[in-house]
Formats: structure tokens, sequence, C-alpha cells
């Protein structure tokens, strides 16, 4: 069967929501923009106290989005709508999941006059409808009337893996943070929260097993001030440690789940590990002591992988993880870890030979010790119905099994594991790294790691890589941008770090490329920004004036219905 999907063409989508006196207008031009909004006839539908939002009887996940709806309402317009599954006839949010269509998160979304009807292909799909319909309504509600437009909106993502990923080990932020976190994630539309558990610098998460892991392991004696550089030795000198306890990630796993968003851990091996080795240094190549990192960088004492007790540790911890994390995908890092003490290490140096490991042109014998170990990994967590994510680090050694490659030197490692056959995501530092500078006047910003990634840069990227052939691009599963916390201490830095750069990766992941404009953009960001206020998130200004321009320049234009007119460019969709 054929389905055809339409693409919003880039001259539309600016329904202006107006602010008066009285009422409001709702404005579906959101981020990340629909693939297909289109007027239909009538008044429109007004939101009212006695609005009810109404989920199917038994659906405890659509229960749940129709609290939460509920929730993002009052939070712009200070109406309580009640929430409930009782049939209930005009004036009415409805949610439904059987809208047929093979794309999993789908919905379609349509406004008459007495009802509004959120239909996705699955509960996730009906959640995307949700976050439309509630970045629809502008920030200055409150009080006010909020009228719909009558409108039919059809829309899915283009890409099935859209990440955003936050590193909990250089700084350490609270769980409720954490929540906050995935609700701006979930606003985007971001279906994965990559988080970086544990690093050089301290182990965040309790293994039970393992007790000093965090009793020990989350502790670094001091932190480095200002820039890392060789002459930089400077500490505040105060111990700095968190953790999460099993029962916050529990707690939070539910609450990512009920926001459609799957978490993914990552426990960085075998490098990046001297927190863990503070704690255990019978598994280091040495034997130690070791401290957790007071700086940043690459460190040489990484895990042995010679030694057999090191692999029923990791056994353990991954056990540990899979109860806590119910994803389908682990990641196992597999970045930055120097072979200088493999080289020299006994232990390893007998297991390659046992292995019958020989140095290659392509491959060193300690890079194919590293791939053994992690496609031993691999093989431990797909006996439990894991799939394996490793850095592109992971290709240097010859990959194997189905391991998802995470490409972030560069986009080579992604078109390499698709030429091979591998699922990638591209992170290339260049492009999303959202620890990177948003301005090129540094000495206004605050101290980062450097690079410069304005929101533009994010805006105009492309992941699907022009050298790939058609066989490959389905390869290519998705984007994620990261963010490295050496520089950033606070939650609010975070924020800083993250918005409005999220923004325009969640449309890059999201909004199929003919559909993407800049200017277009800039201008439906203005109502994002209002919305950003009105939630009290801490986001960057550089581009705040110039969406105002835009979306001034927009209003002054001629608008048709309250909604400029929609022209449709068709886009082919198989089923
Ligand atoms: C990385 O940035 N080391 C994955
Ligand atoms: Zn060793």
């Amino acid at each position: 069967m054929k389905r055809q999907l339409f693409l919003t063409a880039l001259t539309i989508t600016i329904g202006l929501g107006s602010c008066t006196k009285e009422s409001m207008t709702a404005d579906y031009g959101v981020i990340p923009l629909p693939n297909r909004i289109e007027s239909t006839e009538g008044d429109g539908f007004v939101i009212r106290n006695s609005t009810a939002i109404v989920y199917p009887k038994e659906n405890g996940k659509l229960q749940k989005t129709a609290e939460l709806l509920s929730e993002y309402i009052a939070a712009i317009t200070g109406m309580e709508l009640s929430v409930t599954p009782a049939e209930k006839r005009g004036n009415a949010i409805v949610l439904k999941s059987n809208f047929a269509c093979p794309n999993q998160e789908a919905y379609s979304l349509t406004v008459n006059d007495s009802l509004v009807t959120i239909n996705g292909s699955s509960d996730a799909g009906t959640f995307y409808g949700v976050q439309t319909l509630r970045k629809s309504i502008p920030a200055c509600s409150e009080g006010k009337q909020v009228l719909l437009p009558p409108v039919e909106i059809t829309d899915m993502p283009r890409f099935s893996y859209r990440g955003m990923h936050l590193d909990v080990a250089r700084h350490f932020f609270p769980a409720d943070f954490i929540k906050r976190y995935i609700d701006i994630l979930a606003m985007h539309n971001i279906n994965r929260f990559h988080w970086h558990l544990s690093d050089d610098q301290g182990w965040r998460v309790e293994i039970k097993s393992y007790p000093k892991l965090t009793e020990v392991g989350q502790w670094r004696k001091e932190t480095l001030i200002g820039r890392a550089g060789k002459d930089n030795t400077q500490c505040d000198g105060t111990p700095y440690g968190g953790y999460y306890t099993q029962e916050e990630i529990r707690d939070i796993v539910q609450y990512a789940t009920d926001r459609f968003v799957t978490i993914i851990p990552e426990i960085d091996l075998p490098g990046h590990m001297l927190a863990a080795l503070s704690a255990y240094p019978e598994y280091g190549c040495t034997g130690g002591p070791y401290e957790a990192a007071t700086g940043w960088g690459i460190f040489p004492d990484i895990l042995c992988m010679g030694n057999e007790k090191t692999y029923e540790f990791l056994e353990n911890i991954f056990s540990e993880i899979m109860d806590l994390f119910p994803s389908e995908f682990i990641h196992v890092g597999g970045d930055e870890a120097p072979k200088q003490h493999w080289e020299e290490c006994p232990k390893c140096q007998a297991k390659i030979k046992e292995l019958g490991i020989r140095a290659t042109k392509k491959h060193t014998a300690e890079n194919q010790l590293q791939s053994y170990a992690v496609q031993r990994l691999e093989k431990f967590l797909n006996s439990r119905n894991r799939e394996v994510i490793g850095w592109d680090e992971i290709l240097e050694g010859g990959i194997g099994g189905g391991a998802t490659v995470m490409s972030w030197r560069g986009t080579e490692g992604g078109i390499e594991a698709a030429d091979l056959g591998h699922d990638a995501i591209m992170v290339p530092h260049h492009t999303l790294y959202f620890d990177y500078y948003q301005s090129e006047d540094q000495a206004n910003e605050p101290l980062s790691i450097g690079g410069y990634i304005p929101v533009r840069k994010v805006y105009e990227y492309e992941p699907i890589p022009s050298v790939l052939t058609a066989e490959q691009v389905p390869h290519i599963i998705g984007l994620q941008a990261n963010l490295w916390t050496e520089y950033i201490h606070t939650p609010e830095h975070v924020e800083y770090m993250l918005l409005p750069r999220l923004a325009a990766l969640c449309e890059v992941q999201w909004t199929q490329p003919e559909a993407k404009n800049y200017e277009n953009f800039l201008c439906r960001m203005d109502p994002l920004f209002r919305t950003y206020d009105r939630l009290g998130y801490n986001y960057a200004k550089h581009i705040r004036e110039d969406s105002k321009v835009a979306f001034e320049k927009a209003k002054a234009v001629p608008q048709t219905a309250g909604q400029a007119e929609l022209e449709s460019v068709p886009v082919g969709l198989s089923e």
C-alpha cells in the first residue's frame, strides 16, 4: 500500500499566535516543525476551564499523557483541565492511539469546533501530538481564552534515534535536575537520554555488589580551577562527590518512561575508569594505587583486560545496570583508552597470546584485545536481549556482532560502520558537542572547553553523508548532541549550553530536510523562547533578538484566516 504524507512548504507555518487582551490564538508552526499542517473549515476550538482531556479506558500510558497535557496547559494558561476516561461529547481533547501508519511515532492532530483529536500510531505518537499541541499555545495565555484554529496535522519523525547526552561524572547534577532535563528533552521530541554515569573523575551509580564504587569512587579530592593545560595544576582543595542511589535511578527511569524517553546508561570502559580503579585497584594492570582524576584529559591507567577477574567485575556491574535500565541499548564507551600499560602488562600480553592475536597493518594487537573485550561483553549483554553501543574507537580493533557505533570524532566512523553493515548514530564533535562555545566572543562567555558551535551550525547539519549508498543510508539511525561537563558546574549552566541549540537539533532529528529553513526557524523560535521564559529555563540569548525581529517581520505580512496559506509538497512514503 502506498501512503502519502505531505511536507509543509517553507513559505508557510507562521500562524502567528497572536496576543490580545482576552484571547490567544494557537500557532501550529512549532519546533520541530510538523511535516504536514493543513487549515480546515470552521471557527476553531476554544480551550475553557470546562474542557476535558479524554483518554481510552485502561490505557495507563495515555492516562499519564493526558495528565501531563493537563499540567502543560496549566503551566501556560493557569487552567486546570480535568482528565477522564469517560466519553464526553463536545469541548474535549481526545487522545487515542490507533492511527494507521507504519512509523511507530506518527500522529494526527485534528481540530474542529467541538473537538481536538490526537491520534498516535502508538502511545508514543500520541505523546508527540500532545507536545505539538502544548507548544502551539502561546506562553502569554494566562487568564485568557485560547483559540485553536481548525486544522489537520499529520506528522512523524525523520529519525528513530533522537538523542541527547549528559555527563554527570565530571560534575554531578541532582536527581531533580535530571528530571527537569528529561522534561526539556521530551518537549523537543527527543526519545533517548544518553546518561554518561562514570568517568575518571567520579563514579555516579550505586552498584550493590561493589559498594566501594560509590563509597570511594564517587570522590575526587579536589577539582582543577580554570582551563586544563600542562601549566595549570591549580586546584580548589575541596573534595567533590555525588551519586544516584538505585532507588533514585528507578524513579528517574519511570519518569523518563512516562515521557517516552528511553535512558541509555553508559559505563565507559576500558579507559576513563580511574574512579572505579580508585575503589578496586586490583582490576588495573599495575594494581595501583589509583586516585580519581582532579583535572581533565586522557589518563594512561585503564582496566586490565588480560585479567579474567576484570570480565567478571564488568559482568556483575552490567547485570545491575540492566536490572536498573530497561533500554535495549547499553553503552560500553570504548573511547580514548591509551594502551601503553597493556603493552607492558604480563596479563594483557598473555591474553593476547592465548587468543592468538597478531598485530596487522590495520590493527595493533592491543586494539584487537579491546575489540575482544567489547565483543565478549556484547555477547553477555546480548544474552539478556540487549544491544551494545560504543564510541567510534570500537571500530579500531575490528568490530563484530551487531554493535552500533556512535561517531564522535567526525562522521568517518559512521560511514565506516554503515559500510560494514552496522548501525551508526551521528554525534560529530565539530557540530554536535554542546560544551563548545556558542559565540566567538569568548571573553563574554562562561569558560568552556573550546570550539564554536552556534545555533545555525547545528540547524544546518545534515546527518546523512552524501557518500553513502541507498543501502547504507538506513544504517544511520539518528543523531545526538553531547554535553560534557568539565567546565559546567551548575544546572543553570547546563541549561545555558543546551538551549536553544537543542531546538535546532530536534528539528534536524524530526523534520524532513526539504521543510527546513533557518529564517523560518528563527521566526518560530520567538514563541518557543517565550515558553522557555514561562517555564524558567535558562537559555542562551545569542539569537533571541534575531528571532524577535524575524517574528515581527513575518507578522507584518498579511495572513489568511489567522493562519498562513498552506502549500503542500507531496512526499511518497511507502508502507
Ligand atoms: C568523547 O568525546 N571522548 C566520546
Ligand atoms: Zn593488563
